[in-house]
């Protein structure tokens, strides 16, 4: 239950009575302080300043009937007009005892909805790199929070195997024909020293230069031995993505490869409506589409281009005829681009175009949920000690290694192997929950020792505390917490109670703007408040129903915690 949307309705309704404005909004947030209620509603000012009566006579009317069935232990006027709502224990006890018998802590979402998520999508042609992380992690977990939402997901990795650079590569490979498939991997291990070593010849031999342009069209009109060479290297490139994401817990699969190639076919029926609709215009040869809204400082129009003199297609072009296909074929309601900020004003350029076009349907909507750079410690982007760029692969195994000697050393007793695991699912959850709890608007800087630190909103802090929950119920006598009923009174449980009923308007919340970082501080939070309850109030010692009471709200708290980090893709450990 969002308790969070339903004070809403119930407080904006009450409102609309009041005022006779319809559709009044409650405007409801948690309050920032103790001595504010546990909710705070806001909408009463904006109303009264329409209807130009005293705030505060406004408030006192609304409050007269307000009828919150039980919810609240009391409810005041504050200040010029906040109401300030104070949850009662009651309440909270029944409600717990529900969710706590209910098999998912979060219903699903009464509307049902297609969610397109578009996430990772790494060019083929290179190794998978840093710059990759932020939005596969991202992404991921947007994809399991709408999931468990009820929504269909439809996972799209609009992989980059189709640009001028697969040329170059079949270029490369053409002295290779002979390999077998072992002996070719064996050559393609390394895809990073394979790009390398083709661009330099690419810039260095005119000869291979031309070479390699010449197959980029052979490749693009369909001829049949740069076809299979390609396809070849397509298969290990995309064979070693997937190594990355079983390792970094990726759900991304092989069926969810939707690349650009995938649209090729469709580009020239593209530029054929784009005509048709008369937003066509040639600029130097090239095909492009003009639209008012988007011109440089100077007030030049900037193009979207659509074809080039020579007949090639752009990355536009196959964003369109992607949102064709996600809007037309998928029946998508919703699709989420979750893509570097960089390309931001592609985005919204081709979005624009796609709509003006009608590419899409009026109910879709296209969102960029863009995303700052990692930076290194020198606020520079991200790069190996030489410059280079760091490969995904290496960065997980080095979080991996230090997760191991902190392991070590704080659990020196435990078997090698024991430790080796445990430092598996720490390196790469403090990576991966390290990435989510920043607002992924912001750059960040990628600091080993903070997100593996023990203390603070990090991986290994939450971890530790789900342990430590997970410990007590090793106790042969504690046989089925769930079926434990839950009491509510001291204040400390109060505060456990109130925080883990706002899981689902937590979730919820997070479906609607796309910050995962709101679960990550939710999840922060809940352990700093179960940390004070477990210190204040007594469990184990504690007298037969309030024993049972408190462990039903430990049972409660570790399977909120379980749950939120399994939507953001992290894994817990039972012992640590
Ligand atoms: N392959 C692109 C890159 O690596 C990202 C693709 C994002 N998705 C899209 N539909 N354009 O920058």
């Amino acid at each position: 239950m969002n308790l969070k949307h339903h004070l809403e309705k119930i407080i904006a309704g009450r409102i609309s009575e009041v005022s006779g404005l319809t559709g009044s909004k409650a405007l409801i947030n948690y309050a920032r302080e103790a001595t504010f209620g546990d909710y705070q509603a806001n909408g009463i000012m904006g109303v009264a300043k329409q209807l130009k009566t005293n705030p505060r006579e406004l408030g006192e009317k609304v409050l007269a009937d307000l009828d919150l069935g039980g919810i609240a232990r009391k409810v005041e006027l504050a200040g010029p007009g906040f109401i300030n709502i104070f949850i009662s224990p009651d309440y909270l006890a029944q409600q717990l005892n529900t969710l706590r018998t209910s098999a998912a802590l979060v219903q699903p979402l009464v509307a049902q909805t297609n969610v397109v998520v578009d996430y990772s999508s790494p060019n083929l042609a290179k190794e998978m790199h840093v710059g990759h992380l932020r939005g596969t992690i991202i992404g991921d977990a947007l994809a399991r929070i709408f999931e468990y939402l009820g929504q269909t997901v439809i996972r799209q990795n609009h992989f980059g195997d189709w640009g001028t650079q697969f040329g170059m590569l079949i270029t490369q490979m053409q002295d290779m024909q002979q390999l077998d498939e072992s002996e070719l991997k064996k050559e393609l291990a390394d895809l990073e020293s394979f790009y390398r070593d083709a661009k330099e010849r690419f810039d260095a031999d005119p000869e291979f230069a031309n070479a390699s342009r010449e197959n980029v069209v052979k490749l693009q009109a369909g001829d049949s031995t740069c076809l299979k060479l390609w396809q070849a290297f397509i298969d290990i490139s995309v064979e070693h993505c997937q190594a990355l994401y079983d390792k970094l817990g990726i759900t991304l699969r092989v069926d969810d490869i939707k690349a650009e190639s995938f649209y090729n076919d469709r580009l020239a029926g593209i530029i054929i409506q784009l005509d048709d609709a008369g937003l066509l215009t040639e600029s130097d040869g090239a095909r492009c589409v003009f639209l008012d809204e988007f011109r440089n400082k100077d007030g030049e129009a900037l193009p979207t281009i659509v074809q080039k003199s020579d007949g090639g297609y752009l990355y536009a072009t196959t964003d369109l005829a992607a949102i064709q296909y996600r809007s037309k074929e998928l029946n998508a309601n919703r699709v989420l681009y979750v893509v570097d900020a960089r390309q931001s004003l592609h985005f919204q350029q081709v979005f624009r175009v796609a709509e003006v076009a009608h590419f899409k349907a009026e109910q879709c909507s296209l969102e960029h949920l863009s995303y700052g750079t990692m930076m290194g410690s020198d606020g520079k982007p991200f790069k190996t000690r030489t410059g280079g760029t760091v490969k995904l692969m290496d960065l997980m195994e080095e979080g991996i290694a230090r997760a191991f000697d902190l392991v070590s050393e704080k659990n020196p007793d435990l078997e090698e192997s024991e430790r080796r695991e445990i430092a598996s699912v720490v390196g790469i959850a403090a990576i991966k929950y390290f990435e989510l709890s920043k607002n992924r608007n912001s750059d960040y800087i990628f600091d080993w020792d903070t997100m593996l630190s023990f203390d603070g909103n990090t991986a290994p802090y939450l971890l530790y505390a789900y342990a430590r929950i997970r410990s007590i119920f090793r106790r042969e006598d504690i046989v089925s917490p769930h079926e434990y009923t839950i009491l509510v009174n001291d204040e400390e449980e109060q505060a456990l109670a109130l925080k883990l009923l706002q899981f689902s308007e937590t979730v919820e919340q997070v479906s609607e703007d796309c910050y995962p970082n709101q679960l990550c501080l939710y999840l922060y939070e809940l352990a700093g408040i179960y940390m004070r309850f477990y210190e204040a109030c007594p469990v184990l010692k504690a007298e037969t129903t309030v024993r049972e009471s408190r462990l039903g709200l430990c049972d409660l708290t570790a399977r909120t915690i379980k749950q939120g980090l399994s939507l953001l893709g992290i894994d817990t450990l039972e012992k640590m």
